[in-house]
């Protein structure tokens, strides 16, 4: 058993997360993960409605009995969701545990403690974990610059920024971003981590509800096959290198605005690559850990082995170098 202060203060039995992934968090695979000891985000957005997202909290506890969350992702959008309706869908549904992430969760926060939810607040720098710190969140997920999805604009990859962020945090941390087996969580571990959370590793487990075929791209790509597009808007993000993200970069580099990429890296066509399994038929998140991912485990498989072969680095390998 691996206990941290993170496995203590949020009750789950491993220090492994599975963060909030859109199109991808949903009942089976949170519960998979869940069932075996993790702690997993249903994502809120994923659900086209806040009545939708009462159903899919509902199917996820007729999968499991043990504890899940809900990631609710704040962007900057045109559109803006009824972010309002989803927050308090989740807080009458009764769940306990929400990852917030995109932008400052305080407008929210009072609703959470008072429903008695503690917060994890996924975010991309010390600054920002401070802050969060002080507005009163339970715990801070921090994202290196390997990681799938949003990394902000520092490029601070995790070797420095979470020993950074641990020397002056004093509420659990859990390291995320380029993280994919027992090494990288032992790792975490070692630079002041309470645990870790991932999303590409858990993006091509057997329970994720994604084509089969984009899981094995996921396993025949290396550390090099992302794109970071978006730079130029500041607002980065690291998808899987493909035609589309090729061609994003390409525009960008052209000194192309938003208007220029906002068809290509339309949500529905990410979701088509998701859904479809046509790998080029958009954008879709993938980190660096692609370049550690040989294999499409059962969630229960990944943590298992995770956790003991954390156990044996840490008991055997480790030890092994004390003179
Ligand atoms: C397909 C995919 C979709 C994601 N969507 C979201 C999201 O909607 N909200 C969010 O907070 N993070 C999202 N993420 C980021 C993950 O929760 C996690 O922070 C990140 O993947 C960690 O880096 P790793 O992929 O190297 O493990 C997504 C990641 C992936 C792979």
């Amino acid at each position: 058993m691996l206990r941290t202060r993170f496995t203590e203060e949020f009750g789950i039995e491993h220090p492994i997360v599975q963060g909030g992934m859109m199109w991808v968090g949903r009942a089976e695979l949170v519960a998979a993960v869940a069932n075996a000891g993790g702690l997993g985000f249903i994502t809120a957005l994923t659900q086209p409605t806040p009545d939708a997202l009462r159903e899919e909290i509902e199917r996820t506890r007729q999968l499991t009995d043990k504890p899940f969350g809900v990631n609710v992702t704040i962007l900057p959008s045109i559109n803006p969701p009824p972010y309002a309706e989803y927050v308090q869908t989740i807080i009458e549904s009764g769940v306990k545990i929400v990852e917030t992430a995109g932008s400052n969760p305080e407008p929210f926060l009072p609703y959470y403690k008072e429903a008695g939810i503690k917060v994890l607040h996924k975010c991309t720098s010390v600054r920002h974990a401070l802050k969060a710190q002080k507005i009163g969140v339970d715990g801070v997920s921090i994202d290196g610059f390997e990681c799938a999805g949003h990394p902000g604009e520092d490029d601070i990859p995790g070797l420095i920024l979470i020993p950074a962020a641990a020397r002056v945090l004093d509420i659990p941390m859990i390291a995320s971003g380029g993280i994919a087996d027992a090494r990288g969580l032992v790792a975490a571990l070692a630079l002041g981590a309470d645990g870790v959370n991932m999303g590409t590793r858990f993006l091509c487990t057997a329970e994720s509800a994604i084509d089969q075929k984009v899981k094995e791209q996921i396993v025949a790509n290396s550390e090099l096959d992302t794109q970071l597009i978006f730079r130029t808007l500041r607002n980065t993000a690291r998808v899987a290198d493909n035609a589309i993200s090729r061609k994003v970069v390409e525009i960008e580099k052209a000194g192309g605005t938003f208007e220029d990429v906002r068809e290509l890296v339309a949500g529905a066509r990410g979701r088509r690559v998701f859904e479809e399994g046509d790998l080029d038929a958009g954008i879709w998140s993938a980190g660096l850990a692609q370049g550690l991912i040989h294999d499409i485990p059962t969630c229960a498989e990944l943590i298992g082995r995770m956790v003991a072969e954390a156990e044996e680095l840490i008991s055997a390998r480790l030890a092994s170098i004390l003179a």
